[in-house]
């Protein structure tokens, strides 16, 4: 069933004497219980497209709808039912979590309170945190409180935009088995990131968007046959150079680290030759493995295209 749906969606800005096509007939949906991401670099249209989704921009053209109500008219209906976690700005310097999420029930008119409270703060780990004030929280804090703000609503669509940007590894890391919980309880997830990784762990399926279109979309492994139909073999030497010279003329490309190579081969059949000629060359050989194409391999190709 899908719950969101985005059709030929535009938006332009006027900037000084500048005008910004920020979104360009931008089409997709998400089915229920889907984590879809959207990958783009600075500037490609995500926020606008999250604003638009949350009722705080209007289209110039086009719709986006949500459980089948409109985006732009009846956000209110939406907003009960989805919740929204991006930056972290605009928190109140005075008030602790625990208060703050009290507030956020309130704003909602949210009924049991206190369960919904303990309930946001478990999913997010931060009970022990709970009266400290959210405006001293560290970055990875911050980042959890903004998730368990917009959890308080206990909402069927989440819409995160770059919840991992700025933290640590271990922070990022623990923030993405989060969102990854959150996906196993069934929620629906849009969210917006730079990082492949982040995309390719979590996501069922990626759109990429650049200058306000999107360019591909569809899970990894639909993306991999169209723009990757590669095979990739890591090959780990002490002569890499030499390695290099010997193989550069018989696959689609080499990339090279300082005691390893990474080979592209165009069909799984060509590797066993190839393994034969590194044989009978003598140069010493560590490991030879298959590597799954990294996506930002695949996020450079399409980007290029
Ligand atoms: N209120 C605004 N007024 C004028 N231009 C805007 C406004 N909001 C966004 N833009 C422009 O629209 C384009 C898309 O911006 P948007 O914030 O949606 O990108 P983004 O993909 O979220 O980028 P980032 O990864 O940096 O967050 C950019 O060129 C931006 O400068
Ligand atoms: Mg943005």
């Amino acid at each position: 069933m899908e719950i969101v749906s985005v059709k030929k969606l535009s938006k332009t800005f006027t900037s000084g004497s500048d005008t910004v096509r920020a979104l360009n007939s931008v089409d997709f949906s998400i089915k229920k219980g889907e984590v879809f991401g959207l990958l783009g670099p600075n500037g490609a249209g995500k926020t606008t497209l999250i604003s638009i989704m949350c009722g705080f921009l209007t289209p110039d053209s086009g719709k986006a709808e949500m459980f089948g109500l409109d985006c732009t008219r009846e956000s209110g209906k939406i907003r009960k039912r989805m919740n929204l976690a991006s930056g972290f700005s605009g928190i109140s310097d005075y008030f602790t979590a625990e208060e703050l999420l009290y507030f956020f029930c309130m704003l909602y008119g949210l009924d049991n309170p206190k369960e919904r409270v303990e309930k946001s703060l478990k999913l997010t780990g931060l009970e022990k945190y709970r009266k400290r004030r959210a405006a001293d929280f560290s970055s990875g804090l911050g980042r959890r409180f903004l998730i368990s703000k917009a959890l308080i609503n206990d909402p069927e669509v989440l819409l995160l935009d770059e919840p991992t940007v700025g933290l640590d590894v271990d922070s990022a890391a623990a923030l993405r088995s989060m969102i990854s919980e959150l996906k196993n309880k069934g929620k629906t997830i849009l969210l917006t990131t730079h990082n492949m990784k982040e995309a390719g762990e979590l996501c069922d399926r990626i759109a990429l968007i650049r200058n306000g279109s999107i360019i591909v979309c569809g899970t990894f492994s639909d993306l991999r046959k169209k723009f990757f139909p590669y095979e990739v073999l890591k090959i780990q030497s002490p002569d890499a150079e030499k390695l290099e010279k010997l193989l550069s003329k018989s696959v689609v490309r080499i990339k090279k680290t300082a005691n390893s190579l990474k080979i592209y081969l165009k069909h799984p059949k060509d590797a066993a030759p190839l393994i034969k000629k590194i044989a009978a060359s003598g140069i010493e050989i560590r490991s030879i493995y298959p590597v799954e194409p990294e996506l930002e391999d695949l996020y450079t190709r399409v980007m290029r295209s």
